[in-house]
């Protein structure tokens, strides 16, 4: 079942992150929601079951002095007061896989946009079917759901676009930038840090339901992953200027996904993305090798084409591109 606060949590809870260093008084409270302040104590004691502390003082008011630390539906909600995403919450504790449970949403009728997220994934997905491994603490799976009625051929500059935006967010909380791998791929030092699944369903030619899906490891890497996977991941705590809440870190997610969203459906992301892409692209200039299949291609990574496709300047000096495929980078280029 997914958790959400009630429209009077989510007052009281703005009104307290929006003086998290002064107090708000009880009776404001009250005023505000047009109840006595015995009501509004009730719903403190029940925000304090989920996470939420406050200091009350006589004659001053409530403060917030404890927030969740595990992902929490009101608090996410609370912070993405007033940001005009219109993006509802859908937070679980447990799910198959986010992206097949906004899938499941979508069919059902469920109006877009949403995100859904999870503390942990039984059969979290990534590329080429793979498993995704989805930890339960402090990492971040989250599945996008929009009714874009797009080009098929966008998919893969969308994908694209929001990695890079992705990556933009997380070096303002950096101390390195990560780098984007082609198409999907979040890294730092060649290590991943995310990874971005994105799928569609069709109605005749053109996108009928898009879901974005991005796995983080936000604070869980190396000890919540099997020996294989962990030597090769890492997570955004261990590049980060201070320790990353990842309430705030989600919520400032859900606003950047769904503005860069309309951007790209407005057509202004153009104005940005070659900017963004030349800042993260990990791979130009670099020794790669693209596998499709059984097909092995080598060369030099050297950006991508209006539609997203990969270009590569294979050994013959030929420009190829490739719309599908798993990259290797050259150890000696890294
Ligand atoms: C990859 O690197 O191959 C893509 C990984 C994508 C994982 C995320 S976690 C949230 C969403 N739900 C899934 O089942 N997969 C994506």
């Amino acid at each position: 079942m997914s958790e959400s606060a009630t429209p009077s949590e989510l007052v009281i809870l703005r009104e307290l992150l929006a003086n998290e260093t002064g107090f708000v008084s009880g009776s404001a409270l009250a005023a505000k929601l047009g109840v006595s302040r015995v009501a509004i104590w009730q719903h403190m004691e029940k925000l304090r079951t989920r996470g939420f502390g406050f200091q009350a003082v006589r004659a001053r008011g409530y403060r917030l002095n404890r927030r969740p630390a595990t992902l929490s539906a009101p608090f996410i909600e609370a912070l993405l007061a007033n940001n005009g995403t219109g993006c509802r919450v859908l937070l679980l504790d447990e799910v198959d896989s986010t992206n097949d449970e906004a899938a499941r949403q979508l069919a059902a009728g469920e109006l877009a946009p949403f995100v859904v997220i999870a503390r942990s994934q039984t059969r979290g997905r990534g590329r080429f079917g793979r498993q995704w491994q989805s930890a339960k603490v402090g990492n971040l799976y989250a599945s996008f759901a929009f009714r874009p009625q797009l080009p098929p051929g966008r998919m893969q500059t969308f994908t694209l676009w929001m990695g890079v935006v992705i990556c933009d967010l997380v070096a303002s909380l950096c101390t390195s930038a990560p780098g984007l791998k082609w198409p999907n791929d979040l890294l730092f030092d060649n290590k991943k840090a995310g990874g971005m699944l994105t799928e569609a369903r069709m109605d005749s030619d053109t996108i009928r339901d898009l879901i974005f899906g991005i796995g983080l490891n936000v604070s869980t890497a190396g000890e919540a992953l099997p020996e294989e996977i962990a030597a090769r991941a890492t997570c955004l705590a261990a590049h980060a200027t201070e320790s990353i809440d990842i309430n705030r870190f989600t919520a400032a997610l859900i606003t950047r996904v769904n503005s860069a969203y309309q951007a790209f459906l407005d057509g202004t992301f153009r104005d940005t993305f070659a900017d963004l892409w030349n800042r993260f692209d990990l791979l130009r200039g670099r020794q790669i090798a693209v596998l499709q299949g059984e097909t092995r291609v080598a060369g030099i990574a050297s950006g991508v084409d209006d539609e997203g496709a990969l270009l590569l300047r294979d050994e013959a000096g030929r420009l190829q591109r490739f719309r599908a495929g798993e990259v290797s980078i050259d150890k000696s280029t890294l």
